[in-house]
């Protein structure tokens, strides 16, 4: 048996602020609070907020085949580094997750790793072609918890279609990349006043709204959960309002991007900010920002995406889309939108955590005795500057960079063990 006492921790869970109290740990599990009595490991977090690890459904971890851009190690610690305790892992890898093998190959990886718990995600169509279903029901009895093609919208409907109808018979949940081809063409970047003037080829929202408005119907047709990755615009999130007042079995993720940064940040022709779907306009981050508020977003997903320095140095008409954000989120988020805006601590948190375990049917994770002793230790005082090159992620750049940012996670504990400790307690 081994103990561990987190002594004068702040506890905050989605059941509520629990005031300072000391959490005990034992093995994989937390035990209680103020229990005394003998343990094998005293750790001091005073001053600090100590709540369940965060939950990402939505990152590229890269591996099998792109791991000079990220692998396992290098994604999972980042992972840890920003404060998750468990991740998807997107399946546009090379070769594609399409296949149970590839699947329990990962899982054992990434158990012998010990640092956040993997939860891959696999390929809705194989090759992410979009013409033939993969095996579901053996991708799901190798560890498989949801099918996506992300990186790549599902063209053919009803593809789409029969994908629903299926993941609804094995209780998956199907997440799309809703970004209509036709209309998205080859657009880097949002289409509107600062693509006209930069003279940039646009990628419009109507591709994100048309292809909502699409998967969500044949999410209602169906029957399917039906999960959208990334909103990223006021009229995208509407479409999905307007189905979820009818009851459609359909949830939404919004990025850290999308809630902080803007169409404008390409002005400098930087790749750094070249993501799909694209930086919007200040009235959709305002819009995305809002709607967290008033409760219509389910969970904030990262859409970690890594590349290489050199390919991120490429012009911006040839630079992979992408951006690297685990290790940032949370304290992006906390300083923007808690610190310095409306949303409540308990609400991003949520976001976080309750709202990804929700999306997946799993169960919400709080700090009550016998539950899973994966927890974040937050420093929600000490202002740290994002200095990509100590990231843990392969990818050292970030648009934040030189920001000085609240909110750093200082320990990440899954299991019991203590998986991340930050290094610099400050700048
Ligand atoms: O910006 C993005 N990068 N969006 C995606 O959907 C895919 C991702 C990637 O794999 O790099």
């Amino acid at each position: 048996m081994r103990r561990t006492v987190l002594q004068n921790a702040h506890l905050i869970d989605h059941r509520g602020d629990h005031g300072k109290a000391d959490l005990y740990l034992r093995d994989d599990v937390i035990e209680g609070i103020d229990l005394g009595g003998e343990v094998a490991q005293t750790i001091d977090v005073a001053g600090a907020v100590v709540t369940p690890a965060f939950i990402d459904l939505h990152a590229h971890l890269r591996e099998p085949g792109q791991e000079v851009k990220e692998d396992l190690r290098s994604g999972l610690g980042a992972a840890v580094a920003g404060g998750y305790g468990t991740v998807v892992s997107m399946a546009n890898t090379t070769p594609v997750v399409d296949e149970p093998g590839l699947v329990t190959e990962m899982l054992s990886k990434s158990e012998a790793l010990g640092l956040a718990r993997l939860r891959p995600a696999a390929a809705l169509s194989r090759g992410l072609q979009g013409k033939q279903l993969t095996d579901f029901a053996a991708l799901r009895e190798a560890g498989a918890v949801m099918i996506t093609d992300d990186g790549e919208p599902v063209k053919d409907a009803h593809l789409l279609r029969r994908a629903c109808e299926y993941a609804a018979e094995l209780g998956l949940v199907v997440q799309t990349h809703s970004e209509e081809p036709g209309l998205r063409q080859d657009g880097v970047m949002n289409e509107g006043l600062v693509s006209q003037r930069l003279g940039l080829p646009g990628n419009p929202v109507a591709a994100e709204a048309a292809m909502i408005y699409r998967d969500c119907e044949v999410a209602m047709l169906s029957g399917g959960r039906l999960h959208v990755a990334h909103v990223s615009s006021k009229r995208g999130l509407q479409v999905v309002e307007w189905f979820k007042a009818q009851g459609a079995p359909v949830t939404a993720e919004v990025t850290p991007h999308h809630l902080t940064l803007s169409d404008e940040t390409l002005e400098g022709f930087d790749p750094v900010y070249k993501v799909a779907p694209p930086l919007r306009t200040h009235d959709d981050v305002a819009y995305l920002r809002n709607a967290l508020i008033r409760g219509v977003i389910d969970a904030i997903g990262t859409d970690h995406a890594p590349h290489t320095q050199a390919e991120k140095e490429r012009d911006l008409l040839e630079a992979p889309f992408g951006i690297a954000n685990i290790e940032v989120t949370f304290p992006l988020l906390y300083s923007e939108l808690v610190a310095n805006g409306g949303l409540e601590l308990s609400t991003l948190l949520d976001l976080l955590q309750g709202g990804p375990a929700r999306v997946m049917g799993w169960q919400v994770p709080t700090l009550e005795a016998t539950r899973a002793a994966d927890l974040v230790v937050l420093d929600l005082e000490t202002g740290r500057r994002v200095a990509p090159e100590t990231f843990k992620s392969k990818a050292k750049q970030s648009p934040w960079t030189g920001q000085v940012l609240k909110g750093w996670p200082v320990m990440t504990f899954v299991r019991g063990k203590m998986v991340f400790e930050r290094e610099v307690l400050s700048d």
